[in-house]
C-alpha cells in the first residue's frame, strides 16, 4: 500500500506480490528469510540508509509498529503468510471509449485489466492504491471516485471485458460498484 506507487512495474524491485519482492531488485534480495540484519528492506525503511534513501522516499515513515511488524515477520521466516487474500473481483462487458469508475469505502488496492473477449489478451492493465491520507502516487482516499478514461487503440475488438480487482481492502468491498458511462 505505501510502495507499489513506484514499486510496480517500472523496473528494479517490484512489491505488488509476494513473489516479486521475494525476487528483489537492482540490489539483489531486499528480504532473507530469519535475517532481519541481513534484509535490506529493514534497511530502506528504518532510515539506517540515510534520509536521502528512506522509504517511502520522499513520503511518511512507516510507524514503529509497522517497522516491527516487517521485522517479526522477516524474523518468523518471510513466507506467504496470506494465501488467502481477500480480492474481490467485478467483471463486465463493455464498449469503449468509457469512463469507469468506482467508489471504493475503505482503504486498498485496485486493479483495472481491460480484456479481449476472444482469447483473454490483456489490452489493457492499471493500479491504483487508494487510502486514507493520500499520498504521492495515490489514486485517491477512501469515499472518493476512482476513474480511469479509456479510448480503443488500434487492434482492440468493438466490445472488451472489464476486470476491477479489489486487494487488500479491510472491509468486504462488495459494496463498491463498477460503474461505466459511454464517453
Ligand atoms: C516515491 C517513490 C517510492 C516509494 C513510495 C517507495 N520507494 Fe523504494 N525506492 C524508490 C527509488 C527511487 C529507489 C532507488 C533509489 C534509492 O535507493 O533511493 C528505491 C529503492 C528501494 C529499495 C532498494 C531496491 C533495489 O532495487 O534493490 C528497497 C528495498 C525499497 N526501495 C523499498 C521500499 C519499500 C519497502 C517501500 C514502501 C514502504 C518503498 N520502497 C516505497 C522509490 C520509492
Amino acid at each position: 500500500m505505501r510502495c507499489n506507487s513506484c514499486h510496480g512495474e517500472a523496473g528494479g524491485l517490484s512489491t505488488r506480490t509476494f513473489a516479486a519482492l521475494m525476487e528483489g531488485g537492482n540490489l539483489g534480495h531486499v528480504v532473507i528469510a530469519g535475517d532481519v540484519e541481513q534484509s535490506l528492506l529493514i534497511h530502506f525503511i528504518d532510515g539506517r540508509r540515510g534520509a536521502a534513501h528512506r522509504m517511502p522516499l520522499g513520503g511518511r515513515a512507516l510507524s514503529a509498529g509497522e517497522i516491527e511488524l516487517f521485522r517479526r515477520w522477516i524474523t518468523e521466516g518471510a513466507r506467504l503468510d496470506h494465501a488467502e487474500l481477500p480480492r474481490y473481483k467485478q467483471t463486465r462487458r463493455i464498449e469503449v471509449p468509457a469512463r469507469i469508475s468506482c467508489r471504493p469505502k475503505t482503504s486498498g488496492y485496485l486493479t483495472l485489466r481491460l480484456l479481449d473477449p476472444a482469447d483473454g489478451r490483456i489490452l489493457l492493465e492499471r493500479v491504483a492504491t487508494v487510502k486514507s491520507t493520500r499520498e504521492d502516487g495515490d489514486a485517491g482516499e477512501p469515499g472518493e471516485i476512482i476513474s480511469w478514461d479509456v479510448r480503443p487503440e488500434p487492434g482492440w475488438p468493438a466490445k472488451i471485458d472489464v476486470e476491477l480487482i479489489a486487494e487488500y481492502m479491510n472491509q468486504d468491498p462488495r459494496n463498491m460498484e463498477l460503474q461505466v458511462q459511454p464517453l
